[in-house]
């Protein structure tokens, strides 16, 4: 068990990663916060971890709000006493094209991706300096790579913001023996990508050298390398989880 008795903080943990991260990280042995959105989403994440043995509270979380993100530290810090991880799915995609962008458009990603994702580290970062202990974890995409081919450019540049902001913070924060590190996945099966047509999917696992798209356990796999202490001398790096689709 890599991570047990750590305590987490999962945001986006009503599906996708986030749901597959709580999953294996409770069997891991940590004990957690599954922050969403949707929390009826989250409240049947931590009723099944709780149902297998592990412990999880159910967390309401607007990512894009700095009092949202505050409550959910402070809820996690007032349940378990600390803070050991965080790991930042929540994430929204738009697959607009560029005449097509409006403002209400662009605020909307900006906002729950780049600002999102300081924010909830902004709120955890003084538990974690008082630790003088953290490990987070940031996610990019591929998108942020190489321009995004289904998501838009506000998607694309949302990400490209979030793996400038994690290299930021692992600068500040490497003194207090915080890490931050990126995951950029390549394209993989879940809620966000279920509109995608089947012969697009089909066209990118052609173009994997390991033949298929991600599935949600293989960028949790690496996220539980990154939480746990066999990374702890990796801090400001972005790794590319894509089934080789991307060598950059
Ligand atoms: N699926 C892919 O192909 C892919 C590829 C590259 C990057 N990503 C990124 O990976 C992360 C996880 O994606 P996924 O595929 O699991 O998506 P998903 O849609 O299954 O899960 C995203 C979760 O984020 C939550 N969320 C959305 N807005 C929120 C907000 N304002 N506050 C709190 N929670 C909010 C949603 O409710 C949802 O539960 C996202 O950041 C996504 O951009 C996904």
């Amino acid at each position: 068990m890599l991570i047990q008795g750590k305590v987490g903080l999962i945001t986006g943990a009503a599906s996708g990663m986030g749901r597959a991260a709580s999953l294996m990280f409770a069997r891991e042995g940590a004990r957690l916060a599954c922050a969403d959105l949707n929390l009826a989403g989250v409240e049947r994440v931590a009723s099944d971890i709780a149902g297998a043995g592990g412990e999880a509270i159910p967390c309401p979380l607007d990512i894009a709000s700095r009092t949202s993100a505050r409550a959910a530290v402070e809820r996690t810090v007032r349940r378990f006493g600390r803070l050991d991880f965080l790991v930042n799915y929540a994430g929204v995609w738009d697959g607009r094209n560029i005449a097509d962008i409006e403002d209400e458009h662009w605020d909307r990603v900006l906002d729950v991706n780049l600002k999102g994702a300081f924010l909830i580290c902004q709120a955890a970062t003084p538990v974690m300096i008082e630790q003088r202990y953290g490990r987070i974890v940031l996610i990019g995409s591929i998108a942020a790579r190489v321009g995004g081919e289904m998501g838009g450019p506000h998607y694309a540049a949302s990400k490209g913001g979030v793996i400038s902001l994690g290299r930021a913070l692992a600068r500040r924060l490497g003194k207090y023996n915080i890490t931050v590190n990126t995951i950029n996945p390549g394209p993989v099966e879940s809620e966000m990508t279920a509109g995608w047509s089947a012969e697009a999917k089909m066209a990118m696992a052609r173009m994997t050298p390991l033949g298929r798209i991600g599935v949600p356990d293989d960028i949790v796999s690496a996220t539980l390398f990154l939480v746990s202490d066999l990374s702890g001398w990796l801090t400001g790096e972005t790794l590319e989880v894509n089934g080789g689709i991307y060598f950059g």
